[in-house]
């Protein structure tokens, strides 16, 4: 291990903040010692419509797993994130929507915001949608899509938001296994001055049989491109809206009605729907935003992440507006149209708290003070990094290039899983070491265990695990409650299993070492190794495939593909870019392989099992210690591999 550099917390930001290191030391060890008692007292961070008398009923027993919060508590999600903030700031700005283009903006106040919510409601209503109805959100970055969340909560319908770089195919198999009755779109979206045919995409998923439970599809126009348009099926988003009423009540809902479902990617099958629910959720989103970001009142706050993903779920719309923030939204990618875009829009809007994504980060580093000319970025206070590990260089060029070298960097470990940050420094509190996500947030118990399951202390390397419930936790797999404790609690009984490795240093703070399962973790972007695999298969001119990570400067992980062709086909520059070209098609952009190696045999075990183990360190040409290879059926095959290996493109 190089010598770890560590950075003392700000004087400047601890006389501020709202936790220093002694508070957090006690609140902490409250929090583990006395749960009950600890979100007893934090669960008033959200208001109550009929508060809550039971706090926590969990149990992480195989076979009986059960997660409940809040459970007789009575709530809702827009009203805590809209209404309650009216009476004392309703003309204050709530959403800054930054567009792809340099020139558009806009702005909501919370007066505004509580008006477009309610309205959307109210047309969600006019087209059958029901508390517990699923809505499906296929929506390019504008405010509308945070609006239209908002109003799935207020009358208690279940949004399942999918990222709009996936494809029709992939769409359509989230619609299916959510049952979602409508589909809210765009004409189309723009990302890198290049359009996203999003009502196309949707045109196309909707095409497919198997998709049967969508009614009614609302559009929201947003370029103005000429869209196909089924007119019994087909709603513009601005005439339902303009004949609805500003006045919607929000529904009353339990702590455990179901909120939204969020499809990620494991290690095998399907991506999995995970279910998070009301009380919990919003507590755990509420509570850590204030804490991690040390918001204070007027902060100007700004996360990059898209809300297809969980973090613009709980840090771009549900933490920040609960809390009563200003937050942007913004349409674009960092680097367009000029590597400084992600400067010039800190200095234009005067952003304080900056969450943004290692591989960006990275991105913007390889282009040195590129990424910072003309701009000043002096109203930083504080920064965040989330999606994956983050390397030292990185964390010191984002902190002295970036932040002047003077804002502390939040890195925030958690998953689509946990609904909030659960390892993460606390910018009053924490001395920093760069890479490391450092420590527990409140309530959270994690631990390292070897491979059997022993828990191990002090400085030590294992499987990272949780060992109680926290309220932001998931509570179960939608529709598949077996495969919920399947995959998170049989690895290791009794305990939550995050997928993740990690080190625990001699100061107790953690050290996050990336995926122990097939899951890669493409610029920040979760993907299963069977996903593109079973894509990949489908080609038909392909007979097998296995897909691995190998490490990419910027992206973090790149795509590795073995591919084995049918009898009689041969490998081509041509048919190469048909595969790739296929699995954009199948899966989306972000799962496009970047590597292709033509193979005619993988290495398999006696009883047919593909050595992944192998695989991965061919891949990185980490062939010198390849470990036993006695076992497999056919040992000359390695060699094969590594020779071919040269010609992988
Ligand atoms: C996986 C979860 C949580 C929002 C974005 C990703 C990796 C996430 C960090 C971090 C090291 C990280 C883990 C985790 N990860 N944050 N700060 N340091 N690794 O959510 O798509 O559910 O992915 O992302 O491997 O398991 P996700």
């Amino acid at each position: 291990m190089s010598e770890v550099h560590i950075y003392p917390v700000y004087k400047e930001i601890a006389a501020k903040a709202h936790i220093n290191d002694e508070q957090y030391r006690e609140m902490y060890q409250h929090s583990v010692v006395n749960p009950e008692g600890f979100w007893r007292e934090h669960g008033q961070v959200v208001d109550w419509i009929q508060p809550y008398t039971k706090v926590k009923n969990t149990s992480f027993d195989t076979g009986h797993v059960s997660i409940k919060w809040f459970e007789d508590g009575v709530l809702n999600v827009s009203a805590n994130c809209i209404d309650r903030h009216l009476a004392s700031r309703g003309d204050q700005v709530a959403i800054i929507w930054e567009g792809d283009d340099p020139a558009d903006d806009a702005t909501l106040t919370y007066n505004e915001l509580h008006q477009q919510v309610c309205q959307f409601a109210n047309a969600l209503k006019s087209q059958g949608i029901r508390k517990g109805d699923v809505v499906c959100l296929y929506m390019p970055m504008v405010a509308e899509a945070a609006v239209a969340m908002l109003a799935c909560t207020r009358i208690g319908a279940v949004h399942t938001i999918v990222f709009g770089g996936f494809s029709p195919e992939a769409l359509a198999g989230r619609i299916t296994d959510s049952d979602a009755k409508v589909v809210v779109t765009a004409d189309e979206g723009i990302r890198g001055g290049r359009a996203v045919p999003l009502k196309k995409n949707v045109d196309a998923a909707l095409a497919n049989e198997e998709v049967t439970s969508v009614e009614k599809v609302i559009v929201f126009k947003r370029t103005g491109a000429e869209v196909a348009w089924d007119d019994d099926r087909d709603v513009w988003w601005h005439e339902t809206t303009a004949v609805a009423s500003t006045h919607c009540e929000p529904e009353p809902m339990n702590a455990e009605d179901p909120m939204f479902i969020l499809y990620t990617s494991g290690s095998t099958g399907k991506p999995k729907g995970v279910l998070h629910t009301t009380g919990g959720y919003l507590v755990y989103a509420t509570m850590t935003f204030k804490y991690v970001f040390d918001y204070h009142d007027g902060d100007i706050y700004w996360c990059t992440a898209d809300v297809g993903w969980i973090t613009g779920h709980s840090y771009l719309v549900y933490g920040p507006l609960s809390n009563g923030a200003t937050t942007i939204l913004f349409e674009g990618v960092p680097n367009y149209p000029s590597t400084s875009r992600m400067s010039e829009v800190v200095d234009k809007h005067g952003v304080n708290i900056l969450y943004t994504a290692p591989t960006a980060i990275r991105a913007l580093m390889a282009k040195g003070d590129q990424a910072i000319e003309g701009t000043e970025r002096s109203t930083l206070r504080i920064l965040g990094s989330v999606g994956e590990p983050i390397n030292p260089e990185a964390w010191e060029w984002y902190h002295r290039t970036i932040g002047n070298s003077f804002c502390p960097i939040v890195d925030t470990w958690w998953q689509t899983e946990t609904g909030g940050i659960l390892i993460t420094p606390l910018p009053g509190a924490t001395e920093l070491k760069p890479g490391s996500a450092t420590r527990p947030f409140f309530g959270v118990q994690p631990a390292l265990v070897d491979n059997i399951g022993n828990i191990i202390d002090g400085e030590a390397e294992g499987n990272l695990v949780m060992l109680d419930s926290w309220p932001g936790q998931m509570r179960t797999l939608w529709g598949d409650h077996e495969r919920f404790e399947q995959t998170y609690f049989s690895t290791f009984k009794g305990m939550y299993f995050t997928g993740d490795g990690a080190r625990r240093d001699e100061d107790g703070y953690y050290w996050i070492t990336g995926r122990v399962d097939d899951v890669l973790n493409v610029s920040g972007h979760r993907m299963g190794t069977a996903e593109i695999e079973s894509a990949l298969v489908a080609f038909d001119k392909i007979a097998e495939a296995a897909v691995v990570g190998v490490p990419h400067d910027i992206k973090g992980q790149a795509i590795y593909a073995y591919i084995t062709l049918n009898a009689g086909e041969i490998p081509s520059a041509e048919l190469h870019k048909e595969v790739k070209e296929w699995v954009r098609k199948e899966i989306g952009p972000i799962a496009t392989p970047d590597f292709l190696h033509w193979t005619d045999a993988l290495p398999k075990t006696r009883s047919g099992k593909i050595m992944r183990r192998i695989l991965r360190k061919i891949a990185t040409g980490d062939t010198g210690t390849l470990g036993d290879t006695s076992t497999l059926a056919d040992p000359s095959v390695v060699e094969k591999l590594i020779a071919e290996k040269q010609q992988v493109l």
